[in-house]
């Protein structure tokens, strides 16, 4: 049926400005601006879409209010944050990064929305794609990590697995646009500050592949960038993102941020507010009644025209016939569910793949078969809400697997005791429990870390140290001299000095999945060999913050003979772990470069499994700018290939580069391709040492 003939001008203002107004339809979430009850609101035609519902039966009877109760009929959409799965949770974003996988990344996309779908839901807040550098920001667990190509690599897959083809599958948002996670000093919806280069370099590219990808709507960030709030940004929400960019979708504002326009100081009334928010392109006002409350005022004041809503109200409706609910407002049958079977196996599958083995000293992993008697210690040893991480939409705790009984499934011949120790960040403790549990083992697998909401949403941390008094039950347990795997659970890098050096093995777990216990198990016992690589560089210590594989060069590098020389003279400068860094159980070598500099750019380098089980590793190919107008980054990161490879496997990896691939920002902030030598860097990580090198020659 698509858009009725000449709804627009049948429209009432107080209709168009429905169409524009999304509200919360649960009261708990949303608090002191909820209306009464969303159900009257959508009768009259004064909101056009919901979010936090979900249920077929609770949205198809708000859909029957709004198609057959109100005046023109016109459907609602639903929105919901699906972030990492619906009811079966995936690993959070951060964990699911580190899979360098976009494969895996869609796969798992494209089950959310049948969950999603099956539950009403038309469209979700996400992916959420917004780089982050700075671990004391809660919200990097949300994202892709601290790179743009693996941002924009991540961006795209998602908006392919939730939408699917021709949009089959749910629209998507692309959030929050940009540059909210430099947050100044890591603090949760502070001001951010960043040059223009960096914007453009390192912030801007995820949403780019966004938009290419066809994501159907752009969410503003809270923030603010040099002094103006995203929500307003005109310069950038119009500029960039609709003329230079052409996007044409819908810009969904972020939770009463068009209101907040007051707070930031830039709006003395919501008429105010809602003028400069339509103006930067905002279509529709979630949860904040601006548009309701403000643009009348605005017409009035002659500060808004009408077809300025007009053309806003247009977008709202053409999302709504892309996601067909003009045809089939109850969207039934809509997409193909998964058995929950399936499901489970894809977050277990995924859940492995995201766990990154960060050491494994005398290869005490994989758990060898003669170990009789373990040891499963720390507070989240038998987590299982803690598993699911934050954002974890309709997902339930009690639908998820603990360490402990993954642990107990996968190895029914081993004693296991469990003893907690201590909390999380509570201050009681039984090391004296905990200790004797050790001594009587063989191995101890001690569950440390973050619980899952001290990251997310209003979660920054002034401390990346473990919570509470687990740094206590680390040294309690190491100075029985037991062999200890740490399980190391968390949404962000923690600083971890202690783990690390008592510890033998290492797995960085994130926050799996409702699938967190057989997946770590899976890893534990061999069945599956880890694979994963970090998407954040992992620092020693707070101090180094915010730390980056690709810093920009110093006229003063760090050299231990020289005093005055880029260094602290309390820490390394170097990170506890690398950017891609991520062992296996398996051992790879790689060649040098093979570089043919013609019209297209090819790199090629053989990466060698030399161990004698098959293996999945990631080669980073990083280039190098020696000399150029603007100082290049030590390391930039063009592109990355997830190899599986058999026993004694050697295998050849290529990699394209256009001349594009080098351009940047010149000093006039045009992009610009410099001739000159480029180096080109391959490797397993962006740890130097281990990089294999080469030169070209651009012309
Ligand atoms: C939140 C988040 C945003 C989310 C929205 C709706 O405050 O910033 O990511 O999509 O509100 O829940």
């Amino acid at each position: 049926m698509a858009i009725p003939a000449d709804l627009l001008n049948k429209m009432t203002l107080e209709e168009k400005i429905g169409q524009l107004t999304m509200a919360s339809a649960n009261q708990a979430v949303t608090g002191p601006v909820a209306p009464s009850d969303f159900s009257n609101s959508v009768r009259e035609g004064r909101v056009g879409s919901l979010l936090n519902l979900w249920g077929r039966e609770e949205t198809q009877r708000a859909q029957r209010l709004a198609v057959e109760g109100s005046r023109l009929g016109i459907p609602l959409f639903v929105g919901a944050d699906v972030i990492h799965g619906f009811e079966t949770i995936h690993p959070i974003p951060l964990a699911e990064a580190a899979a360098f996988e976009p494969a895996l990344w869609e796969e798992t996309a494209r089950d959310a929305t049948a969950e999603s779908a099956a539950a009403g839901v038309h469209l979700t807040f996400s992916p959420m794609i917004d780089i982050a550098r700075d671990p004391r920001w809660g919200r990097i667990a949300e994202g892709a990590g601290e790179d743009p190509v693996v941002g924009s690599a991540f961006a795209a897959a998602k908006v392919r697995g939730f939408q699917g083809k021709g949009l089959a599958g749910m629209g998507t948002t692309a959030k929050h646009f940009v540059v909210y996670g430099a947050a100044a000093a890591g603090r949760e919806y502070a001001e951010t500050d960043v040059s223009q280069r960096t914007v453009a370099e390192i912030y801007l590219p995820p949403f780019r592949a966004a938009v290419e990808a066809g994501t159907t709507a752009i969410m503003p960030a809270f923030s603010t960038l040099a002094g103006i709030p995203m929500t307003a940004h005109r310069q950038l929400l119009v500029g960039v993102l609709r003329e230079q960019w052409g996007f044409d979708g819908v810009v969904i504002s972020d939770y009463n941020a068009i209101t907040e326009l007051m707070k930031h100081g830039v709006a003395a009334d919501l008429a105010d507010a809602a003028m400069l928010a339509l103006r930067a392109g905002v279509d529709i006002d979630m949860m904040g009644f601006a548009y309701e409350r403000g643009l009348p005022e605005a017409l009035k004041r002659g500060t808004v025209t009408m077809a300025e809503i007009d053309a806003a109200v247009m977008r709202v409706l053409v999302l709504k016939d892309r996601l067909g609910l003009f045809d089939d407002p109850y969207r039934n049958g809509w997409t193909p569910l998964p058995s929950l079977a399936e499901r489970r196996a894809t977050a277990r599958k995924a859940g492995a793949r995201s766990l990154v083995l960060a050491q494994n000293r005398g290869d005490l992993l994989p758990l060898s078969p003669g170990i009789k008697r373990l040891a499963v210690i720390g507070p989240l040893a038998d987590a299982r809400a803690e598993m699911i991480g934050s954002w974890s939409a309709a997902g339930k705790g009690d639908d998820a697997v603990s360490p402990l009984t993954g642990l107990r499934a996968a190895l029914p011949g081993v004693e296991i005791t469990h003893v907690e120790g201590t909390g999380i960040a509570s201050g009681e403790a039984d090391f004296a429990t905990a200790v004797a549990a050790a001594r009587a083992a063989d191995c101890v697998i001690l569950c440390v870390g973050e619980a899952a909401l001290m990251s997310g949403e209003a979660a920054s941390r002034t401390s990346l140290d473990l919570p509470g008094r687990q740094g206590e039950l680390v040294e309690a347990v190491s100075a029985t001299g037991k062999p200890i795997i740490a399980l190391l659970f968390c949404g962000r890098p923690v600083t971890i000095p202690s783990l690390v050096e008592k510890a033998d093995a290492l797995l960085i777990c994130w926050f799996p999945g409702s699938e967190a216990g057989h997946a770590i198990a899976d890893v534990l016992t061999g069945k599956v060999n880890p694979g994963g690589h970090l998407p954040v560089t992992w620092p020693r210590d707070l101090g180094q913050v915010p730390i980056t594989y690709d810093a920009r060069p110093t006229g003063r590098p760090k050299n231990p003979a020289e005093k005055y020389t880029s260094k602290y003279i309390d820490s390394p400068n170097s990170p506890q772990f690398a950017f891609g860094h991520g062992l296996s159980y398996s051992s790879f070598s790689v060649s040098d470069p093979r570089i043919d500099a013609g019209r297209t750019i090819t790199v090629e380098a053989d990466v060698t499994n030399e161990s004698d089980r098959e293996g999945t590793t990631t080669l980073f190919l990083f280039s190098h700018d020696p000399v150029a107008s603007v100082s290049r980054p030590l390391l930039e990161l063009k592109q990355f290939s997830s190899i599986t490879l058999g026993p004694r496997e050697k295998r050849t990896v290529r990699f394209e580069l256009q001349r594009s691939d080098f351009a940047f920002p010149d000093e006039a902030m045009q992009m610009a391709v410099e001739p000159g030598e480029i180096e080109i860097h391959v490797g397993l990580s962006a740890a130097r040492a281990q990089l294999r090198s080469g030169t070209f020659k651009l012309v």
